[in-house]
């Protein structure tokens, strides 16, 4: 796992891009970029829900608490600074020598943004569009509309205006100005260089955006509620498959223990993901080391139970004593998806809160893809020559285990499937996320999913006090190694419980092979329908 994490790390170095991380975006020098007409500087998109009326009626007087009920966005230690060239253009009592102008519109207002034109979408006002728009030469067109709601009487989209002063090279914004949400949306900020001539500007500080209960961006905010529901959810199933654990904990097999370390895994995914955004709401900053660590988790948890599972569909345990030569493939599989669902995962939860360039998000998807429908494929192909097997040999409990097995398996994967459709037609009709709101149910969706398959896996591999009925016995052991001398101990210790277990060789001293082929529930016997209907 060390190595594992490590690449982890590397990928998060390459993935991130240098830049800010939601609720808190920090601006380090960022250069201005030509767009269109203007320079343009993007600081920042998020969804915000709307200030509660009371913090509107007393903005002022307000505590500084999380859970206010304000919401805004707030310029902090902005500094914006022009070439020494450009501000030697100006004499020291010249004033306003340069503007710039944050931009903040609602989703909902892009067409008040701007004019369109025969050559496109101008941005900022020029002299023939004076007349078409009534704007303001050399400023940014809006046609701001007048909230109706009565107690907020303010103009949306907003423009706000900084302007450079004499020969001065740096422009430092009037400290602290908030900026009420009055309107739940999805809010962009942009900064905007009418000013074809003022070439190279930069910007340091930062804007801290606030919603009513705290700095989680208004598209993750469900997530702190959900990853505390799911972590209890685990808990639960921990302690219902702990008692049973403790209750048997003679009889265990090697897979219930690798069911263990899985739902162990996910208590502490579940719980780093409900810890990440807590930190994140009460901070507004997200750290990544915490980020990382759940995302590392996740990968892990994700690729242990995929083998998990198609080690269980190989009849591991059960029809064959071990894997063989399959077991490299298997890891070797098991790696290659790690390092592809991490990265994916680095990319979705690590990266900027900002919206990802698409193609690259293609780019991580695709091996994701592919290794899943691997994994599917052999597991179903292991499972068929699996039931196939317990058929032959007429091991009705196995075989009723497996088709159950299998049958919830493959709902799972239709289910799946119809969601993989259903997020696309999402994603796909809602380029813009306008429905940003309901964003995360696409996610939590795959976290419930996975708990549903684990959940089905404890309940048919319980701990019970006859769980040798599905360990492995077979009589052709010559190739029995360590692995399966391990299980054999288990069906022995076991059997000696056992009404039917009446060879006494059975219940002897050190593991043998006699052990296995006596035992009431190995292959031979006909006593095994009886096994299954305790
Ligand atoms: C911003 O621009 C100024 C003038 O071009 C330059 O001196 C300064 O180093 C830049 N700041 C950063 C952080 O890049
Ligand atoms: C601005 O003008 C003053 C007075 O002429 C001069 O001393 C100063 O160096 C100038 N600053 C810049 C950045 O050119």
């Amino acid at each position: 796992m060390g190595h594992l994490s490590s690449i982890c790390w590397i990928l998060v170095l390459i993935l991130i891009p240098a830049g800010s991380q939601a609720a808190v975006h920090q601006y380090t020098g960022d250069l201005f970029r030509a767009s269109g007409d203007a320079y343009l500087y993007q600081g920042g998109r998020e969804g915000l829900f709307h200030s509660s009326y009371n913090a509107l009626l007393k903005w002022n007087s307000l505590g500084k608490g999380l859970n206010n009920g304000k919401a805004y966005i707030k310029f902090q230690h902005l500094v914006f600074t022009r070439p020494d060239y450009l501000a030697a253009e100006h004499s020291p009592q010249d004033s306003d020598t340069g503007l710039v102008e944050a931009l903040i519109f609602e989703l909902g207002d892009r067409d008040r943004v701007g004019y369109e034109t025969p050559q496109g979408r101008a941005l900022c006002c020029s002299e023939d569009l004076v007349q078409a728009t009534g704007c303001e030469p050399g400023h940014v067109i809006v046609k701001p509309h007048v909230e109706s709601e009565g107690y907020v009487d303010v103009g949306w989209p907003q423009v706000i205006d900084f302007r450079f002063q004499g020969n001065d090279t740096t422009l430092i914004a009037n400290p602290a100005i908030d900026v009420p949400i009055t309107k739940t949306g999805m809010y962009y900020l942009w900064y905007v260089i009418c000013d074809r001539s003022l070439v190279g500007v930069n910007v340091t500080g930062m804007t801290v955006w606030k919603n009513p209960f705290g700095y989680l961006p208004g598209m993750m905010a469900p997530f702190e509620t959900f990853y505390g529901f799911m972590a209890l959810g685990y808990l639960a199933l921990g302690a219902v498959w702990f008692m049973q654990y403790l209750r048997f904990w003679k009889d265990i097999l090697a897979l219930q223990n690798c069911i263990t370390a899985v739902i162990a895994l996910c208590m502490l995914e579940m719980a780093t993901w409900y810890f990440d955004f807590v930190n994140f709401n009460t901070y507004g900053v997200r750290p990544y080391a915490t980020t990382v660590w759940a995302v590392t988790l996740g990968s892990v948890r994700k690729t242990i139970s995929r083998m998990l599972i198609l080690v269980v569909s190989m009849g591991y345990g059960v029809v064959r004593p071990t894997l063989g030569g399959i077991t490299s493939k298997v890891l070797m599989l098991g790696a290659a998806y790690f390092v592809a669902t991490c990265s994916l995962d680095v990319m979705q939860n690590v990266g900027t809160i900002d919206d990802l360039t698409s193609s690259a998000r293609i780019f991580l998807v695709l091996p994701v893809a592919v290794l899943d429908a691997i994994f599917i494929l052999w597991i179903f192909t292991s499972l068929s020559k699996t039931l196939a097997q317990l058929q032959n040999r007429r091991q009705g409990a196995k075989l009723d285990l497996y088709r159950k097995f299998t049958n919830a398996l493959a709902v799972s994967v239709l289910i799946s499937i119809a969601w993989i459709a259903y997020e696309m037609w999402f994603k796909v009709t809602d380029q813009l996320n306008e429905r940003w709101q309901s964003d995360w149910i696409l996610q939590a969706f795959w976290q419930v999913l996975n708990g549903g398959i684990l959940a089905v896996i404890c309940y048919l591999w319980a701990p019970t006090h006859n769980a040798t009925r599905f360990a492995y016995g077979d009589d052709s052991v010559d190739d029995m190694d360590e692995e399966e001398v391990a299980l054999t101990k288990v069906t022995q210790a076991q059997s000696k419980d056992k009404e039917a277990a009446t060879d006494s060789k059975a219940a002897a001293g050190k593991p043998s092979k006699s052990a296995v082929k006596t035992d009431v529930f190995s292959l031979e016997d006909d006593d095994v329908e009886e096994g299954k209907t305790e």
